[in-house]
């Protein structure tokens, strides 16, 4: 592990952008294979899911950047640092959505650990930025069991 900090920080950062850029992904994939009765409303929750990924995988990679490090753009290394895992499948509607909850829990809980790694280094800007992130995926969770319930 490096001394520098910044460094620290953006290796964190990254790391959330990996896991981000996967389940993104797998969302969009969502979205278009869904299928079944509640093919309109998946369809239409996993484009919300997906856009918002979408617009924090660019907040997150230019904080890398504004820490002093390259953000990871490659399916390599996202592959490399990533936890979240793709699916090779087109699952049923169930679960889908049953899988997006693990992800989306586990999203929530990486963040929450990110959130106190970069707090040890003082750096206020990244954990509000991933606490945002741990928000917005909390929120998620809610309203596919809300869906389900
Ligand atoms: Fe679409």
């Amino acid at each position: 592990m490096t001394n520098d900090p910044k460094q620290r920080c953006a290796d964190v950062l990254a790391r959330i952008l990996a896991d981000t850029y996967v389940l993104y992904l797998k969302t969009h994939n969502f979205h278009w294979n869904v299928e079944g009765e509640k093919f309109r409303a998946l369809h239409e929750m996993f484009e919300g899911q997906y856009r918002d990924m979408w617009d924090a995988l660019d907040e997150l990679a230019e904080r890398v950047r504004a820490l002093g490090a390259y953000a990871p753009g490659t399916p390599a290394k996202f592959a490399a640092l990533a936890t979240i895992e793709a699916n090779e499948e087109i699952p049923s509607a169930d679960q889908m959505i049953r899988e997006l909850i693990a992800d989306h829990e586990a999203m929530a809980d990486m963040l929450s650990k990110a959130i106190k790694s970069v707090q040890e280094e003082a750096d206020e800007a990244s954990a509000g930025m991933l606490a945002d992130r741990q928000t917005a995926h909390e929120k998620q969770v809610w309203m596919m069991k809300a869906m389900t319930a």
